[in-house]
Parts: structure tokens; sequence; C-alpha cells
């Protein structure tokens, strides 16, 4: 007989110790996105709630550049120095480089002095992906402090004239420190998908093929928004609830509900759905910041902390959903914001 590993850890509860974010500079009105497609400020905000999103500039705002940037806040609400990091994930669709993984350039420029790093592909839902992998690492005991991000340049990702995405989306990012804790900070995650439905949000063409075709019209996002309007409105309260099941929470307990920043009407029928109480604050960062994909949770998380809609503490429920597609979320304990 061979020699025995040694058993895990026992098991320990994890926390969001810290939360920061990047808001691009530059505010893009509904009027600037209409002079390029065929559309007007009201269409918009009735059918999406949008009022105005952030476009990232082309220097010091790349997707490393506010990752880094949401990456520091973080570490300084939670009071850790980024050498204490065992790993590092990104969750992102818009990083232009497939290799190397930018969680690894992340992890450098914070000073981790080698944390693992990873970067997560899961859509608008890359975020709570990212939160639930980070939160079983701490948990097992596989690395005692952890960095998620969720960060977009969707402007890149949109053609300037298609209609049906480019008023939806923006830039942005938003980071969390997850790390042990006495009680429980982060509930269980509940996560899946129906790739029976990926043509819903797909990239066309793909990278490969792109430069073979006569056009050479470069990969852009494509959306079917009805397709995905009524999946999210008939599926994401059931994921709501179960989410709030699994972690043993009553709904109307909740102090906060941050579901994707898709749509504000998506969220009004999911909180129709939930019949919710007023007493349960709802995220609507989507009016001021747009639809930011794998970025839109925490950057909800943190309009709702710094307008003091909720507090640090205080039990939110996390719903992301979007391209796959995919959907993740759990009740956590609000984190502090940097001072
Ligand atoms: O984060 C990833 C997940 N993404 C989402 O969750 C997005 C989900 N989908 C949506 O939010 C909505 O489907 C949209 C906001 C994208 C679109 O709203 P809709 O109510 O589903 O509009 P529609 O596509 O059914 O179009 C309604 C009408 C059509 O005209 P007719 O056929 O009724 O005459 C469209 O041609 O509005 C027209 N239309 C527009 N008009 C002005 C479509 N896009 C526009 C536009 N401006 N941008």
């Amino acid at each position: 007989m061979g020699a025995q590993i040694a058993g895990p850890a026992p098991l320990r509860n994890t926390a969001l110790l810290g939360l920061g974010v990047h808001r691009p500079e530059r505010i893009v009105t509904n009027h600037e996105i209409c002079q390029q497609i065929d559309s007007s400020d009201e269409w918009i905000q009735s059918r999406s709630g949008i009022k105005e999103r952030r476009f990232a500039e082309d220097t010091g705002e790349t997707v490393l550049d506010m990752a880094i940037s949401a990456g520091r806040k973080a570490l300084e609400a939670a009071g850790i120095t980024g050498d204490r990091l065992g790993a590092v994930i990104v969750a992102t669709s818009t990083y232009p480089y497939q290799t190397p993984q930018s969680a690894a350039l992340v992890a450098d420029a914070l000073g981790t002095g080698g944390a693992a790093a990873l970067d997560i592909s899961a859509g608008c839902a890359g975020f709570c992906y990212a939160l639930g992998v980070a939160s079983d690492l701490v948990r097992a005991g596989t690395e005692d402090y952890a960095l998620v991000i969720g960060v977009e340049r969707m402007s890149d990702t949109t053609e300037p004239t298609d209609r049906s995405v480019r008023f939806i989306f923006g830039d942005g990012a938003g980071a969390v420190v997850v790390g042990p804790s006495d009680e429980v900070g982060i509930g269980p995650t509940v996560w899946g998908s129906d790739g029976s439905q990926a043509d819903a949000i797909r990239q066309e063409p793909d990278w490969v093929n792109f430069a073979n075709n006569p056009d050479q019209k470069r990969p852009w996002i494509i959306m079917e928004g009805t397709a995905v309007f009524r999946w999210a409105a008939f599926e994401m309260g059931k994921i709501a609830r179960q989410i709030a099941d699994k972690a043993g929470v009553e709904l109307a307990a909740l102090d906060a509900f941050v579901p994707h920043q898709a749509n504000l009407r998506i969220n009004d029928v999911i909180v129709r759905q939930l019949d919710l109480p007023e007493t349960v604050a709802v995220a609507d960062d989507i009016i001021e910041t747009g639809n930011t994909s794998a970025a839109s949770i925490p950057l909800a998380m943190e309009k709702m902390l710094r307008t003091g809609q909720v507090q640090p503490g205080g039990l939110g429920l996390l719903l992301a959903f979007g391209a796959g597609l995919s959907y993740a979320g759990q009740v956590v304990k609000m984190p502090p914001l940097a001072q």
C-alpha cells in the first residue's frame, strides 16, 4: 500500500470583505447613441430603463486598467494588501486576448507575488460564477483570500450602428475580496446553463475565419433580445427562489435584491413574481450604467451601498444571467466599500 494523501482542511465560512469599482469617466447619453442608430431617447428609456451608460477611453481604461483599478479599491476596502491574495479570478467576455489570461497580468499588477490566476467566460453571469468558485476555494482551504473581478468593454464588441444591441451595453469593472469569516457571509451558489439557446446571444463571425470572409466583417455581439427577455422573465424568478431556499433565507428577510442589470422591465417582472415587499431595495444601476455584462452585479452593489439603499452587512440576493444562456447567484452579506 502506498503513502496516504493528507485529508482536506475543515470547511470554513466565507464572506465578501470589500468591494471596489471602476466607472469610466465618459458618460454617453441616449442622444449620442441615437446619432448612429435609428432610435430615440424615449424608446430606449421606455423599453430598457437606460438613460445613459459609460464608455471607456482608449488610454487608461483598457480591460486590464479597469480590472486593476477596481481590484485595488476592493483590496483597500477589505484592508488587505495584494500579497495576501492566493487567487485572482476575472470574469470577462471582452478582454481582447485569448492568451495569456487577463487574471495573470492583474495578479502581477496588484503585487500578489504569483497568485493562481484564471479568467471565466460565462457572459453576464460571469461575476456570480466566479464568486461561487472563489467562495468554494476559500471554504475548502485551498486559499485564504481570493479576488473576484467582473470587467467589460462592451463598447468594443457592439457594432455602433446595430440598434438591437448598441444602446444596451456599457463599460466598467467591479471587484470583491473573498476571505474566511466567523459567520456565513456567502451562501451556496445556484448556477446552470441552457446551451440549446446559445444562439440568443452570440459572437458572429468567429475570430479565426473572419479574415477570410470577402467583407472581412469583424466579430460583433448579436442578440435576439426578445428571446433573452422571455427566458429571463420566465425562468429567473424561479432561480431567485432556489438561491434563497438554498441559503435558508426568506425573500422578505432580504435587505437588497441585486439582479443583473439587463433591462429594468425584466427586473420589474421578476420582482412581481417574487412578490418582494417594499422593504427589499432593488438595484437600478442600469439607468445610469447600461448593461455592463460581467461587471453589472458589483457595479449595482456599489451604487446601492454608496447611496445608502443598503448597508454593509445587509442581506443581498445576487442573480446574474445572460449568454449561454447561463445564470448564477447567491445570497451574500453586503461588503464594505473603501472610505
Ligand atoms: O445581458 C445579456 C442579457 N440581455 C438581455 O437580457 C436583453 C433582453 N432583451 C431586452 O432587453 C429587450 O428585448 C430589448 C430592450 C433589447 C428590446 O425590447 P423589445 O421590447 O423586446 O423590442 P423588440 O425587439 O420586440 O422590438 C419592438 C419594436 C420593433 O418594431 P415593430 O416590429 O413593433 O414595428 C422593432 O423593430 O421596436 C423596434 N426596435 C427599435 N425601435 C427603436 C427594435 N430596436 C429598436 C431601437 N429603437 N433600438
